[in-house]
């Protein structure tokens, strides 16, 4: 468990680190387009989301509990996501693609994101995007052999091993302060949009999925295995205390 100033700190240093070598042209075949150029395009759109929605839950919610950092810490965030859809939308330029500005699944996700001004509810939908989305680009990375559009792929990977810490640590803190009854919906409210979720992320991307070499079982046996994680770490018995506080500013800084 870190503190509001570990994560704005890890996110301050980590958008500092240039891991794509731009130099490199890009060299995606029509073949590998046709399987998986829709995907990408709506992937590059949801990441560019200005995030002004979950600020304003972030906002509500760090005054609340009293952790201003918290919403430097997802400030940041949010500005490291959209470093993904800049770097991914960059790669759609150079290869001489346009753009999407509307996707079904974009469009869907934007609405509910709108209508949400619950903290808990923003995380546990976080954690389950997110989780998709290590998947979905491990997929992509598997399905190209440009080594630009790899080098994007892997960088916003050790992103986002990040953000599912981030937000875990942060649905522990939110769901470790409601009653045992509260618990129970709230498990229910989860498995739900987690059901409904992976589902509609396997459905839009099956095919760039599958161009990865990953089909539904596989895809659904790895979505249950990081929500299952989710809940065991959610259920585990870690607190913040001077001492490991102390130790993770200095794993950042070493
Ligand atoms: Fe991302
Ligand atoms: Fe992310």
């Amino acid at each position: 468990m870190h503190t509001s100033l570990f994560w704005k700190n890890h996110f301050e240093n980590n958008l500092k680190n240039q891991r794509i070598d731009w130099g490199i042209n890009p060299n995606i075949t029509e073949h590998e387009k046709t399987q998986i150029l829709y995907s990408l395009k709506a992937w590059q759109l949801g990441e560019t989301s200005d995030g002004s929605h979950l600020l304003k839950a972030t906002s509500k919610y760090a005054h609340e509990i009293n952790d201003l950092e918290y919403i430097e810490a997802v400030k940041l965030f949010i500005k490291e996501e959209q470093k993904h859809g800049s770097n991914l939308g960059k790669y759609i330029d150079l290869i001489g693609e346009s753009r999407k500005s509307k996707d079904w699944g974009d469009t869907l996700f934007r609405k509910i994101r709108y209508f949400n001004t619950n903290m808990e509810l923003w995380t546990i939908t976080v954690i389950i995007v997110e989780s998709a989305a290590q998947l979905f680009y491990k997929s992509l990375e598997q399905a190209t052999n440009c080594e630009l559009l790899k080098s994007i792929c892997k960088d916003i990977l050790i992103d986002e091993a990040h953000h599912i810490k981030f937000q875990n640590e942060r649905l522990h803190i939110i769901f470790n302060q409601k009653t045992f009854y509260s618990k129970i919906l709230s498990l229910i409210g989860y498995s739900i949009l987690f059901f409904l979720t992976i589902h509609t992320v396997w459905f839009g991307h099956k095919k760039a999925f599958i161009a990865g070499k990953l089909n539904k079982t596989s895809f659904m046996k790895q979505m249950c295995y990081k929500y299952f994680n989710t809940l065991k770490y959610i259920h585990s018995h870690t607190t913040i205390t001077p001492k490991n506080m102390k130790r993770s500013i200095l794993n950042l800084t070493t």
